[in-house]
């Protein structure tokens, strides 16, 4: 039987609640297309910081280093407020994606048929469907670049730097040329080059990678026009590849398009093979331990492990199809509608893992 080794970071809030329900479906697809997952439970985020004083603790990258991939729930929440920026919760996982080398982050952004009406955009704009991907560099820019305080003139200061090199823009590019390979061959690239020196070497890169790529259309667009656009016609979009702070932004507007954000799945690459995978939504600590999350986004997150990571594409389709079926009968608070019946986390993840 076929064994993946995988650390699993359930994280704070409702993590821990949402990643067992995955784990049940990874067991139920494991059980019907002979695999077997390992999993070795390790601490990141508030959870870490209360059991070691860290978030992001050195045995924890040192067991994700020796694994096949890692599976991660949400970090943060109010209860760690008060840590210093290096101490926080999301420094754990701004770390563990540096030590990592996870620098491409796959945030697809798509309506799922049934959960058209939960969209906030008119259905005139929307159409039958919206399916973008949005390829975020993850492990350069601002969020990783030179940054400090200090005090001028009798006054405080503070400033981030974006920086970017050729070989990390390559890199990023390419990743999303070939996303945009394997789907509708069109790729926007967006940036704010009206304004800012890493923007233009970053839409030069772009266009010297893209002779690499013929059959790929290629557009560039600025950051605030693509703000608008998605909210004016989110279906113009296939790919978009873009910056770490400007895909953070991006994606959680795009997310919010699709009207269920407890629905989206993203997987964070490094070369290779290794990534870490999670759902896009935060750590909901207002409706932790109550059994109403949405673990859906998370089963999805296990579906394109099995996709990128494990080898193992027939188990993702066969997850995403049980996620389909189930949404035809049952539906969490968060995605609830008349004529459905209402259900509680565990027993969607039930659900699900019965349909694999
Ligand atoms: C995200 C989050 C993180 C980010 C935070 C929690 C550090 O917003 O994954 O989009 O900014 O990257
Ligand atoms: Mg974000």
């Amino acid at each position: 039987m076929r064994e993946h080794k995988i650390v699993v970071l359930k994280g704070d809030g409702i993590g821990p609640e949402i990643v067992d329900e995955a784990l049940k479906v990874l067991d139920a697809a494991g059980e019907k297309f002979g695999f077997h997952m390992v999993c070795d439970e390790q601490l990141m985020g508030g959870a870490a910081i209360d059991a070691t004083g860290v978030p992001l603790p050195q045995e924890t990258v040192d067991a994700c280093k020796a694994a096949d991939c890692v599976f991660l729930g949400a970090v943060g929440g109010p209860k760690w407020d008060s840590q210093p920026g290096s101490n926080r919760p999301e420094a754990g996982l701004l770390g563990i994606r540096g030590a990592l080398g996870l620098y491409a982050n796959l945030r697809p952004a798509k309506i799922f048929g049934p959960l058209k009406s939960a969209s906030p955009i008119k259905d005139a704009i929307i159409g039958d469907s919206m399916d973008l991907l949005i390829v975020r560099e993850l492990t350069g820019g601002i969020y990783f670049g030179e940054r400090g305080t200090g005090e001028e003139n009798g006054e405080a200061y503070a400033y981030d730097t974006e920086k970017y090199s050729v070989s990390e823009i390559r890199r990023i590019a390419k990743t999303a040329f070939e996303m945009a390979m394997k789907r509708q061959k069109r790729l926007c690239s967006v940036d704010k080059a009206n304004v800012l020196d890493s923007s233009r070497l970053w839409r030069k890169t772009v266009i010297e990678l893209s002779a690499e790529y013929p059959e790929v259309e290629l557009s560039h667009m600025y950051v605030d026009n693509c703000a608008m656009q998605l909210v004016r016609n989110p279906k113009q979009f296939d790919v978009i590849v873009t910056s770490n702070i400007f895909g953070d932004i991006l994606s959680d507007e795009a997310s919010m398009i699709s009207g269920s954000i407890g629905m989206l799945a993203s997987a964070s690459l490094a070369e290779g093979k290794f990534g870490l995978y999670e759902p896009i939504h935060g750590s909901a600590p207002d409706i932790a331990g109550q059994g109403v999350a949405n673990p859906l986004a998370t089963i999805l997150s296990a579906a394109m492990m099995l996709r990128y990571s494990l080898d193992e594409p027939q188990a993702a389709d066969a997850i995403e199809a049980a996620v389909d079926a189930a949404l035809k009968t049952v539906r969490t608070p968060d995605i609830y509608e008349d004529g459905f019946k209402k259900v509680s986390t565990s027993e969607m993840g039930d659900l699900v893992a019965s349909l694999v």
